[in-house]
């Protein structure tokens, strides 16, 4: 797929170094990630002692930062793109260059884990998994989104979000979309029970969105869309269990 005038291959980790100056544009490529880590840190309670930590699995450039700003966390970051480290590092992320199926951080550190728009970029999402399983201590909160792996995300994630000014083209290769039954038994197997919704954006204020950016608006909209429940968790879906022990 031809980004920033070059062509990388479907979910190739460098396509975020070309997009580097998108991340916190809130009406830039990245946009919908903004809306998701709204939804996403809507699922995490305030801290419980003094000393939690959040560990942020593929943070990105910290997009869920601002969401949880008060509420008694360090916020420890772990991705693969140095780039997006950099401007996770400029919004208080404590940041962690490392791999998700490979986290070069101790058992049991995290209260809460987030696992936000990762998975299904992970060749090999099951130890992911493990890995954010093993971080959690016992009682600790996971907390994750991801795409279903059905004919419905493909068309509707890839076919046609990636034509919307939404989803960066090229950036998902669906076949590596988290069947959503597959993701809870493999978190049971990890100790945590994981209850899992589907999640949308709201359709007026992604129409409204939509419209703003087909015309060209200058400033960033003043109401963004909200990801909002839905009964199906065919396409996109919210994950949120605790860790048992
Ligand atoms: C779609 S972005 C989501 C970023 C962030 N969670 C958010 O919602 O704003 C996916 C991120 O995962 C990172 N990533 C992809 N594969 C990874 C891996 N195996 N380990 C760590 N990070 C990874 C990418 O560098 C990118 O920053």
């Amino acid at each position: 797929m031809p980004i920033a005038g070059r062509t990388l291959p479907r979910n190739d980790p460098r396509q975020y170094d070309d997009l580097a100056g998108e991340w916190w544009r809130p009406d830039g490529a990245f946009a919908m990630l903004h809306w998701l880590a709204a939804a996403r840190a809507a699922l995490v309670p305030p801290a419980t002692r003094p000393g939690a930590v959040l560990v942020d699995l593929g943070c990105g450039a910290g997009l869920l930062a601002p969401h949880l700003s008060g509420r008694g966390y360090t916020h420890v970051g772990v991705d693969l793109t140095r780039s997006a480290l950099t401007q996770a590092a400029a919004h208080g992320v404590t940041v962690v260059n490392g791999d998700a199926t490979a986290v070069p951080l101790a058992d049991g550190c995290a209260d809460v884990v987030s696992a936000g728009e990762i998975l299904e970029h992970v060749p090999d999402w099951r130890s992911a998994v493990a890995e954010a399983c093993r971080l959690l201590r016992p009682g600790g909160l996971l907390v994750l989104d991801t795409l279903n792996d059905t004919l419905l995300a493909r068309l509707v994630a890839v076919e046609v979000g990636e034509r919307l000014p939404t989803v960066p083209r090229g950036i998902h290769d669906p076949r590596l979309f988290v069947d959503d039954r597959e993701l809870v038994a493999e978190c049971a197997r990890h100790g945590v029970t994981l209850r899992v919704r589907g999640v949308r954006p709201e359709i007026r204020g992604l129409v409204g969105w939509l419209v703003r950016r087909a015309r060209g608006g200058a400033r960033p909209a003043r109401r963004v869309p909200r990801m909002v429940p839905t009964w199906s968790t065919a396409v996109l879906y919210q994950g949120r269990g605790v860790r048992g022990g």
